[in-house]
């Protein structure tokens, strides 16, 4: 069959014909019916380029962050809204939507499960477990991976989620209480059960992948990375690369800085903006970092590309099993983010960037100390979990005590 070939999109933007209509069909569709339920098409358009997590795990190359639609950067979005943006991130080939118990709590996995309940069988949904919030009053109560609070969110999270399996079930945080081989034998457990199809670890080090990927293949590790933050290159990426584990970055558009849009003089709501206490987002550390965002604009104009869309690229560029998830509650910002598929970046203009950051100093810490102090990826060791075990502590029979 005849391909039609809209290249240029870091690997494959390509449709044949039939595909094409379809998708095409599809999107006038929809755009005609906002508000109403999309409809399961017979044949999934495939609009965008894929990738695989884990090398078993097919998703589209770029997924959505859906966090932001009940927390974290101002108050919750309104639910059809939510809705709206989540099916619209669909219908134009996303099928990697990200979610978790804790944001909300509840609310983002509720918006994601009434969004794509009549798609279920067309989108991969990613969600964590590890917080440990309190059914009734939704008070958050620190981390708790015990096996049996991991499957008790299970259930939870199949509940909102509208479905009988999650598809990749990621520990949150590392659980300094927990041993990652319990968490990983709990998991191998709703594996075994049909509730959950494929493993991930979130924030965590060399030496608790390792641990959790010998009791049960880790799929995806999903840590923050971004062009200011460079830390999962230290030892999570060359350990993902050794085991064939897919990497997930979040905050990829680093909490938005890296788009341009914000300013020194943006404001963040204390109430309602986790950027309001974070140091890479005082106003001295926004005016400080404004050279990160001229590289990516000074690599931008020559592809006719935002910031936003070079960051994205970036990590594109970097390895084929590496899968960004912006999070968005516009539709206009949906749009610009998937156009970052269409951007090649040479292995001289990674450089470039490579580079432009090295000489740049960026100021503040990506997130405060209490919540780096649960980072396991070496944050509060140093500079690696390596030589040790990671936060998690050894099964109870290895334990030197
Ligand atoms: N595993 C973890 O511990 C963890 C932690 C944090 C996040 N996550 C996941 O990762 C996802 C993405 O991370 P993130 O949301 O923290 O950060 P991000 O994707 O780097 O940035 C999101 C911010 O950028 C803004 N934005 C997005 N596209 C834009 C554009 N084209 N132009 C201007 N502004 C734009 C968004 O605001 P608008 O809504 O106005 O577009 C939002 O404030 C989350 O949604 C969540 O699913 C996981």
């Amino acid at each position: 069959m005849k391909k039609i070939n809209r290249d240029g999109a870091n690997g494959s933007f390509m449709l044949d014909r039939r595909e094409f209509i379809i998708a095409g069909l599809a999107l006038a569709a929809t755009s005609m019916l906002p508000n109403i339920a999309v409809a399961a098409p017979t044949k999934q358009p495939q609009m965008l380029a894929r990738r695989k997590l884990g090398g078993t795990l097919e998703v589209s190359a770029l997924g959505l962050g859906c966090m932001n639609f009940a927390w974290a950067y101002g108050p919750p979005t309104d639910r059809q809204h939510a809705i709206k943006v989540i099916r619209a991130a669909y219908e134009r080939g996303v099928t990697f939507f990200d979610t978790a118990e804790v944001y909300g709590p509840f609310l983002s996995e509720e918006m994601v499960g009434e969004a794509l309940a009549p798609i279920r069988d067309h989108v991969i949904i990613a969600t964590k477990f590890g917080f440990e919030v309190d059914p009734i009053t939704e008070q958050r109560r620190g981390l708790n991976s015990r096996p049996e609070y991991i499957k008790r969110v299970a259930e939870g999270c199949l509940k909102r989620l509208k479905t009988d399996t999650i598809d990749l079930f990621y520990q949150h945080r590392v659980d300094p209480n927990v041993p990652i081989e319990d968490v990983a034998g709990a998991v191998k457990d709703l594996i075994q059960e049909g509730k959950v199809r494929h493993f991930g670890l979130s924030e965590a080090g060399g030496a608790t992948i390792r641990r959790a990927h010998a009791v049960l293949p880790v799929t995806a590790v999903q840590n923050e990375c971004s062009v200011w933050t460079r830390d999962p290159e230290h030892e999570v990426l060359p350990t993902c690369e050794e085991l064939g584990i897919g990497f997930v970055p979040w905050s990829p558009l680093g909490m938005g800085y890296l788009t341009g849009a914000i300013t020194p003089s943006t404001p963040f709501d204390p109430q309602s903006d986790l950027r309001a206490g974070f140091p890479r987002f005082t106003p001295e550390a926004r005016r400080a970092n404004r050279p990160v965002v001229e590289l990516l604009q000074r690599v931008g104009r020559r592809k006719d590309a935002t910031s936003g869309q070079v960051a994205l690229a970036w990590l594109l560029a970097k390895k084929p099993w590496i899968v960004p998830i912006p999070g968005t509650t516009k539709l206009n910002h949906l749009e610009e983010n998937l156009g970052a598929l269409k951007v090649q970046l040479s292995a001289k203009d990674v450089k470039e960037i490579d580079d432009g950051f090295a000489s740049i100093q960026v100021q503040g810490a990506r997130a405060p100390e209490a919540l780096l102090a649960i980072h396991d990826i070496g944050a509060n060791l140093g500079t690696s979990s390596a030589g040790g075990h990671g936060l998690s502590p050894l099964p109870r029979q290895d334990r030197k005590e």
